[in-house]
């Protein structure tokens, strides 16, 4: 097995989550959108994979999280699903659909897990997060909860900005921590907070912590493919780090393409399809 892959025969679940938090393994989460993308994630044997609603953003071309709907996130978990055999897979429910009312998140998480596939769902924030995470694991369905800068809610937290940097504000977040573990989740996504916040966090939960812009203390952490394979081009938040540049590769994989199309030096003769002398002459004939 070679650096950052594991055994691949291991299927995750979470009694496995579990004891990679007790033996304090650390567990990797990557967002994935699709079937190529899961294929990969499956062949490098990440621990889970959530298909974020941050699809709104890097897929869609949205400018928040908050348009997209369940039908498109849908379509995305179905094909993630399709190309993953081992990691757990985790869907985000998307904004408006599970806040209203405990049977509105049971119904929508219920459609995830039989229409797009979905082991588990993720909810953001704590407050009424909290009831409809326990409506949703009492109807049996494992949930992630999201705190910290929960981008759902980004307008009322006053925009993209670090969370729980006051004493105020930490303690908030541990106690919707708290109630979230008290709820059932499994697992809780701690974002954009304080690094001795989310080590905090990490040390009094019983349930898992993915950190994401939350320092190296929690139990895994998450990152969003394509901000840390370099396909995002701009700004990126200060947690990201890329440990690719897939943008460059592709714009000259494309570029070399346009290049080679206009040169009419591709298609070559090895990409192309013959007919025998006789056949053509045969249609030469029919057509003059
Ligand atoms: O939507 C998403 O990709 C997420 C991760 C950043 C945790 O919620």
């Amino acid at each position: 097995m070679s650096g950052g892959q594991r055994d691949q025969r291991t299927r995750t679940t979470l009694a496995t989550l579990a004891r990679q938090k007790a033996a304090g393994e650390p567990v990797v989460m990557v967002t994935a959108y699709d079937f190529p993308s899961a294929r990969v994630a499956d062949e490098v044997g990440v621990d889970l994979v959530l298909v974020g609603d941050s699809a709104a953003n890097v897929v869609l071309g949205y400018d928040s999280t908050v348009p997209v709907t369940v039908d498109e996130m849908l379509v995305l978990t179905r094909a993630v699903r399709r190309g993953l055999t081992h990691p757990l897979l985790v869907a985000d429910l998307p904004f408006g659909s599970y806040e209203a009312s405990d049977e509105d998140a049971v119904r929508t998480a219920q459609r995830f897990v039989k229409e797009g596939g979905a082991d588990a769902v993720k909810i953001e924030r704590g407050g009424t997060s909290i009831a409809r995470a326990r409506a949703i694991i009492e109807a049996g369905i494992p949930v992630v909860g999201h705190i910290g800068l929960t981008p759902q809610a980004a307008t009322a937290l006053g925009g993209y900005t670090v969370q729980g940097r006051t004493a105020d504000r930490a303690e908030q977040l541990v106690r919707d921590a708290d109630a979230l573990a008290a709820a059932g989740c499994f697992a809780i996504v701690v974002e954009a907070v304080p690094a001795a916040v989310a080590e905090l966090l990490a040390g009094r939960l019983d349930c898992l912590t993915i950190g994401i812009g939350a320092g190296g203390a929690t139990d895994g952490q998450v990152l969003v493919w394509h901000d840390l394979l370099g396909l995002t081009t701009g700004h990126v938040a200060k947690f990201v780090r890329r440990f690719a540049d897939l943008h460059t590769e592709t714009v000259r994989g494309l570029t070399a393409y346009a290049d080679a199309v206009r040169a009419r030096e591709f298609p070559g003769a090895e990409h192309t399809y013959a007919i025998g002398d006789e056949e053509l002459a045969a249609l030469r004939a029919r057509l003059t």
